[in-house]
């Protein structure tokens, strides 16, 4: 099992180039299966999950090949409708496959997704927009079953602004018989890239970015060539490293606007950020301090950049509240953080961070892909060296994240 061995780092300093958004890729390639022909999807980050989300596609008969970080996905032949057990449960945003599938054959089985470590995570809200478009939905022995003989538009109200939900809807409204609208979506960028997506697909989505999606259905779809957006998550850790480590660092590939959840924080924490065209500078010369935040749909502070803003609390000046509302069970890296020397007390959803002086190098494992991630950055700045077991989950959701934080000056050596 390969681990991190992460020693104090020295200010990280230089240029950091930033990949296409895996939130973004899933559901635009679990899309390509609406089209008949081929989609060329550029900027796709070479992650486990996409090669995942990949293998499923192969499996449904579309035919799959990597050019670096293209990839083109053709789906001519028919398509299975049955996706295994296994499948599911390597990656959880295989869901998606769901609307899509509907929406093109009429039918789908797909295994029922389990909760994993930062909740129980259900897919209600995906069943009751599919339900409302007319698909007939049981579910036994693990597996969702829906059929429809043509999905019909209809009018959603999501009682959350669920983002998987959203992107299913949206994919199944597509090839629906006329106008669905849906209410209360979630307004994520990942959701206008989505969007963009299938309308250049020959589609008719509109809203994409507010809170009511309107998306009229047409017959066909076409094979299309697409680029995703930079992964802002990704983007938000750089700068989360950066400020932990005093550092003065270009982030470039990025769309600033979609980072302003993050930068008004780090700049009310005292870090410098100048925005550029497709990059920010950050210049983090003063300590970070302690600022609360409460993980919110966007446009509010994301719950996947809760983790790593946690790693910086622990050594900002002051006290800070850390307060998640997406997910209930997401402090699986304060243990961890905990046996690096971090004063965090836990009370429900709220994590109460009393900066500390220093961490300390420690064993400590990875729980999950941001979890991961937030001990990365806190090895950077903790006395000694700091051995993070369980890096796939980093790897998962970040592309040579060792790679790209060294060429910064970081000293991470990872052990096969
Ligand atoms: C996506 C992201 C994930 C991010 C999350 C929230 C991908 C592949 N993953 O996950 O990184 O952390 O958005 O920004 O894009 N919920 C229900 N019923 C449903 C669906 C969701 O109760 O049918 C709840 C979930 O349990 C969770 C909350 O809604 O508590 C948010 O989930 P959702 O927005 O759906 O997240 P994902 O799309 O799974």
């Amino acid at each position: 099992m390969s681990k991190y061995i992460v020693s104090q780092s020295s200010p990280l300093s230089g240029t950091v180039t930033v990949s296409g958004s895996k939130n973004s890729a899933l559901p635009i390639l679990a899309a390509t299966i609406l089209a008949n022909g081929c989609s060329v999807i550029n900027d796709v980050p070479p992650l486990l999950d996409i090669q995942n989300m990949s293998d499923l596609l192969t499996c449904l008969g579309a035919n799959v090949t990597v050019k670096g970080t293209s990839m083109s996905i053709c789906c001519d032949r028919p398509i299975s409708d049955v996706t295994s057990y296994e499948m599911v449960n390597k990656l959880r945003a295989s869901f998606l496959i769901t609307g899509p599938l509907l929406a093109r054959v009429g039918k789908v089985k797909i295994s029922l997704p389990g909760g994993c470590q930062i909740g129980t995570r259900p897919v209600d809200l995906h069943l009751k927009g599919l339900t409302a478009m007319g698909a007939k939905i049981t579910q036994g022995h693990g597996y969702v079953e829906a059929r429809c003989k043509k999905l019909k538009g209809a009018k959603i109200y999501l009682d959350f602004p669920s983002v998987g939900a959203t992107e299913n809807l949206i994919m199944a409204a597509s090839l629906a018989e006329g106008l669905t609208i849906i209410e209360n979506a979630a307004v994520e960028p990942e959701i206008v890239d989505l969007s963009n997506y299938i309308n250049l697909l020959g589609g008719n989505v509109v809203g994409a970015g507010t809170d009511t999606i309107k998306i009229t259905g047409v017959s066909e779809l076409r094979g299309t060539t697409h680029t995703v957006i930079p992964d802002r998550i990704e983007a938000g850790t750089f700068l989360t490293a950066t400020a932990m480590t005093g550092g003065k660092v270009r982030i470039e590939n990025i769309m600033p606007k979609h980072l302003k959840p993050i930068t008004a924080k780090m700049r009310e924490s005292g870090i410098k950020i100048t925005e550029g065209d497709g990059y920010i500078d950050v210049d983090a010369s003063n300590k970070p301090k302690a600022v609360d935040i409460k993980t919110m749909p966007y446009p509010g502070f994301p719950t996947d950049m809760q983790a790593p803003y946690t790693s910086m609390m622990t050594i900002a000046d002051g006290t800070s509240m850390v307060i998640e509302t997406i997910f209930e069970n997401r402090f699986l890296h304060v243990p961890e953080l905990k046996r690096m020397g971090a004063n965090v007390k836990i009370e429900g959803r709220t994590a109460v961070v009393e900066g500390a002086k220093k961490l300390t190098g420690a064993q400590v494992k990875a729980t999950d892909l941001r979890a991961g991630a937030a001990l990365v950055i806190a090895g950077l700045v903790a006395d000694g060296t700091t051995e993070i077991s369980d890096i796939h989950h980093i790897e998962r959701g970040y592309y040579n994240f060792d790679e790209k934080l060294n060429s910064l000056g970081a000293k991470i050596i990872k052990t096969q």
